[in-house]
């Protein structure tokens, strides 16, 4: 069945540093959720996208796919989760509580679109993630102020989780509104809302290159492999 797409782009970017938010930084040659939604449009079944913008945004309306008339704004929040739970209030008045919602970060312009369509085949509730190729240590406070391992985790259960994050609209804005009166500060992603009210999101293994644009290093990164990917 067809889906939508909610795209939160409210964040301020502070781990990039730059004078602008990250989300409108150029990638070869346009800004970066330019690159994110132009990949969105492309995906089979689309049937639209909302994206939470800042309330002091002034940059959204410019950009080329901003005029396609599938995408829609709503203004964000203060966290992520309150940014995607705007967009979900204003899909809730107009779709049915089934309908599929992928949840995807302005932030990660590369993900590929067989990913998507596996996340698509996948289980209703469901997220692209990548299993930790790094050993994976758990830390505690040391002495001094210092910071020391308190264990290694068995990296064969640990994946670190991207975007697109699909579940049912209605089940999504539901158990959101919960996590966050509950514990804001955990829901930093649509999957720990649902783990919370007690669902298991299956994990569907996503190419390394679908990272989050976070830091200055990832910008120089994403360059690179656009261009090899257009080479
Ligand atoms: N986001 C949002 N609303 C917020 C915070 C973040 O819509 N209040 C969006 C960001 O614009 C980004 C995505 O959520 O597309 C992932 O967040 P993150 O990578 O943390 O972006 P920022 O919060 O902007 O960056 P930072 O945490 O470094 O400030
Ligand atoms: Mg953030």
């Amino acid at each position: 069945s067809n889906y939508w797409v909610i795209v939160p782009a409210a964040g301020s970017g502070k781990r990039m540093g730059a004078e602008i938010p990250k989300q409108y930084l150029p990638l070869n040659g346009k800004p970066i959720i330019a690159h994110t939604l132009e990949n969105i449009l492309s995906w089979p079944g689309l049937e639209g996208v909302i994206v939470a913008i800042a309330a002091d945004d002034c940059e959204f309306s410019s950009i080329a796919a901003a005029q396609d008339p599938r995408v829609f704004t709503v203004i964000g929040g203060a966290e992520r989760a309150q940014s995607v739970l705007a967009a979900l209030d204003y899909l809730s008045a107009r779709e049915n509580p089934a309908t599929p919602v992928l949840v995807h970060d302005a932030a990660r312009p590369l993900v590929a679109l067989d990913d998507i369509q596996k996340l698509l085949a996948a289980a209703p509730m469901a997220l692209l993630a990548q299993p930790a190729s790094d050993t994976i240590k758990q830390s505690q406070p040391g002495e001094g102020g210092s910071t020391v391992v308190r264990q290694t985790l068995p990296r064969d259960q640990i994946w670190l989780a991207q975007t697109p994050q699909k579940a049912p609209l209605g089940l999504l804005r539901d158990t959101l509104m919960r996590g966050l009166e509950n514990d804001p500060l955990a829901i930093t992603d649509e999957a720990s809302a649902l783990e919370q009210a007690g669902y298991h999101p299956e994990l569907v293994a996503a190419c390394r290159s679908n990272f989050k644009i976070t830091h200055p290093a990832d910008l120089i990164l994403a360059e690179a492999l656009l261009r090899h990917r257009a080479g």
